[in-house]
């Protein structure tokens, strides 16, 4: 959730530190905070509020350090304040610290350094970090490792229970930066003389390509000469960066307003990209799809599992559907902070999928981990039904389950998930697709059709947004200032409902709901008068009439309606106040298409309020902490 980066180097650190973490603010931004080492000295700057705050004070303070360590916050611990920020520091002043993560033991480990004289500052748990650090600095015996700071830290980490980042540097050791990586993710950068560390690669590919992801349980210590890497027993690893394939203009937002914009209308290219890389035969005759997994993942499936959160949860709600309706495999959609108290029963023919774009989601890995601990010590085939969807196949999920299908979004760095979602549906219809041709559930002609139908997607996504960019902006002008909205779909355009509300919520702040349009009058139809609008999706097809009769009862009820319905539609012409039409296609691969409109409405309102579309309040970009 948090931000972290650090340099060790020839140039002036503050520069390339507030350059990292404006890549990496989209992680976390109530407060924000550098640390740097010069003249013997630990400077420590820190500011409440966006990072812009943290600049204005910095452009006061020259330093040429070249040696500093910074991190934007998302609150855990404490409250959004400056005193909360990190980088933290022990009494002395002599050790800085920054962590992404949780301390879950930090009340002990306070007490216990309470009592030996330390004095704390904050309401964080990272604040015991330093101290501990400190506490072993002071207690090494002399010449006792060739690295006292890295010796003291590696024994510290030893004592930390939970899931941390951290990057330390001292006033004491000017020219080491130490960095760890437990449970949460941290990327080394390697430059000609200069090394950097970050949570995650946008805030280092100015700087260089070649990186190396640290693995859980190591730490390395980074110097103008090199860098190392120990595991937490201190044995030496031998390890070698791999280049990075990245376009920098991903993280750029190329004339769009907002990122978020800019990710709406890369869709058609995710679509693109992932027919490309999914929708072609491989080696197997059995199936037109290829995914990269072995086949024996498949055989004899009896059950699905799925966990997740949010907008991925929404997304394996549309994957329930199709596994089960084009694959006949029945499956279960959990939200993963549920299920890891209480897991269904599963038998060893019961795949597991965790869906996380950001691959680092503390819920869906904690319910993942949950998993593969109950299945070990059984056969093989049960251990390796594990399977993740994830944008980030290097993250932490990527770590912890055998099986990998990569969504092919490209980084998306608006914190309202837009093209990470289509590209999850895209592997999901993949996976579908493909059990279906394996299990022979659907015929040879209605695969071609359907896979013909997915690669007009594209074409029509770029249509929708033509047609809805002004349309969309035009309502969010008379809708900007309404309080509640209800959003309603059936079948397999109902979790877009659930979408459509969700992504009004988070950015706008409007209060909105999404039902299943069957529900409506088994309960939250009293809630409509004129004040609150219905968007209901219409899509020919199973459910079309339903919808428009479900409709129907709320306009009885004076509801303004708005309808995501085909173009040319006469008969929701005449029912609807408002329409916002997509192109004809199967209502099978609808949903792809109904999301634009709705992310756009939730765009354009949230632009129109004021607000801060890309880094809405409270939110994070990667929800690390349980
Ligand atoms: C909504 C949103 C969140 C995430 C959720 C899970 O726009 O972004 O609801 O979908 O926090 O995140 P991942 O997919 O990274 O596990």
């Amino acid at each position: 959730m948090c931000g972290i980066v650090g340099y060790i180097g020839t140039q002036a650190a503050t520069d390339i530190l507030l350059a990292g973490l404006e890549k990496l603010e989209y992680r976390g931004y109530d407060s924000a905070g550098i640390a740097t080492v010069w003249e013997g000295e630990v400077n420590c700057v820190r500011a409440k509020g966006k990072l812009h705050n943290l600049r204005s004070k910095l452009e006061q303070i020259e330093t040429p350090a070249q040696i500093g360590i910074g991190h934007t916050r998302w609150a855990t611990h404490g409250k959004p304040e400056e005193y909360n920020a990190h980088p933290h520091m022990d009494t002395a002043k002599r050790v800085a610290v920054v962590q992404n993560g949780i301390i879950e033991n930090y009340r002990d480990l306070r007490e216990e350094l309470k009592g030996k004289g330390h004095k704390f500052v904050s309401e964080t748990d990272t604040e015991v970090i330093p101290h501990l650090i400190a506490e072993f600095l002071k207690n090494l015996p002399p010449s006792s490792s060739s690295s006292p700071f890295l010796e003291a830290i590696r024994q510290a980490v030893n004592h930390l229970h939970g899931a941390f980042a951290i990057a330390v540097i001292s006033a004491d050791y000017p020219d080491e930066l130490i960095v760890v990586r437990q449970q949460a993710p941290l990327v080394i950068g390697f430059g000609q003389g200069e090394f950097f560390c970050a949570s995650d690669t946008p805030a280092i590919v100015a700087y260089t390509r070649a990186v190396l992801p640290l693995e859980n349980g190591e730490i390395a210590r980074l110097t103008p000469l090199g860098v190392e890497i120990y595991n937490f027993a201190g044995d030496r690893l031998k390890k070698q960066p791999r280049l990075l394939n990245f376009n920098p203009a991903m993280v750029e937002k190329q004339g769009f307003k907002h990122f978020m914009l800019k990710e709406i209308h890369e869709q058609p290219g995710v679509v693109r990209a992932s027919l490309e890389a999914y929708f072609n035969p491989g080696e197997s005759t059995e199936s037109p799809i290829n995914l990269g997994l072995p086949a024996d993942l498949y055989t004899d499936l009896e059950q699905i599992q799925i966990v997740a959160c949010g907008t991925s949860w929404h997304a394996a709600l549309i994957g329930k559907y199709l596994l089960e309706q084009l694959a006949g495999i029945s499956t279960q959609v959990h939200y993963a902070s549920e299920y890891r108290y209480a897991p269904s029963p599963v038998t060893a023919n019961t795949l597991i999928i965790g869906v996380t774009q950001s691959g680092e989601t503390a819920d869906t890995l904690a319910a993942l981990t949950m998993e593969k601990e109950r299945r070990q010590g059984k056969e093989a085939k049960y251990q390796a039904r594990l399977l993740g969807i994830t944008n980030r196949p290097e993250s932490s999920l990527g770590h912890l389950v055998p099986h990998i299908i990569s969504t092919l979004a490209g980084i998306e760095i608006g914190v309202a998930a837009t093209k990470t979602f289509t590209a999850q549906l895209m592997a999901f219809y993949a996976l579908a697709l493909d059990l279906a041709a394996r299990r022979q559930t659907v015929s040879k002609d209605i695969l071609e059709k359907i896979i013909n139908g997915l690669r007009q997607i594209p074409k029509e996504i770029e249509a929708t947004l033509e047609t809805q960019e002004r349309l969309t902006e035009q309502l969010a002008h008379e809708f900007a200032e309404t309080q509640d909205f209800i959003f309603v779909g059936r079948g397999i355009n109902f979790p877009i409902a659930l979408e459509g509300a969700l992504k009004l919520k988070e950015i706008s702040y409007i209060h909105a709901e999404g039902y299943p349009a069957g529900e409506m009058k088994h309960g939250p139809i009293a809630l409509l008068d004129a004040k609150v609008p219905v968007v209901a999706i219409a899509i020919p097809g199973s459910v079309y009439e339903k919808v428009i009769s479900n409709a129907q009862e709320a306009k009885a009820r004076d509801s303004r309606l708005i309808g995501v319905t085909p173009v040319n539609d006469g008969e929701a012409a005449e029912i609807f106040n408002d329409l916002l039409p997509v192109s004809h296609v199967e209502e099978l691969l609808s949903p792809i298409l109904t999301v634009v409109p709705l992310q756009l409405l939730a765009y354009h309102i949230a632009a129109r309020r004021g607000l801060d579309v890309d880094q809405p309040r409270n939110l994070a970009k990667s929800v690390t902490v349980e």
